[in-house]
């Protein structure tokens, strides 16, 4: 079914995407996969640049793939993808730019070459996110 996360799709989808990462300054190469339902999957990776504080996490490049193609969607599924075995779960910044699309329940996957982790709830890893003060009384 469908509405049914495929963490399998989702795990390629991000290593792909991980292959194709510009991290010659790190050397950290990572790649993100959402799920949004429907099977729909949108997949990004790190961005490096000379100067080095521009670079664009991919989680952040996912999600600008995301909205550049279906718009703001609930995001329901995170899948972060890097090398070797140490397993790595998305930045402060990240978490907090994901949040701005999850769905209540969203899950994130960190995986490796060697390992998956158990999914976590995106509201256990940035619990108490800063939202909308349009919506808060000034
Ligand atoms: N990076 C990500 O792509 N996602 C994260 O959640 C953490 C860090 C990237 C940024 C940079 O290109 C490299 O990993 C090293 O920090």
């Amino acid at each position: 079914m469908s509405d049914v996360v495929d963490w399998d799709l989702l795990v390629a989808r991000a290593e792909a995407a991980r292959g194709n990462a510009h991290a010659p300054y790190s050397g950290f190469s990572v790649g993100s996969a959402l799920w949004v339902g429907d099977g729909q999957v949108f997949a990004g990776c790190n961005v490096e640049n000379a100067a080095f504080p521009s670079a664009q996490c991919a989680e952040a490049s996912a999600i600008g793939v995301m909205i550049s193609a279906v718009g703001a969607v609930p995001i329901r599924a995170v899948v972060v993808a890097t090398r070797g075995d140490t397993l790595t779960w998305p930045c402060g910044n990240c978490r907090q730019k994901l949040a701005e699309f999850a769905a209540p329940d969203a899950l994130v996957m960190a995986v490796t070459e060697t390992r998956r982790s158990p999914p976590r709830r995106l509201t256990d890893l940035l619990p108490a996110a800063f939202v909308d003060f349009e919506a808060q009384p000034r």
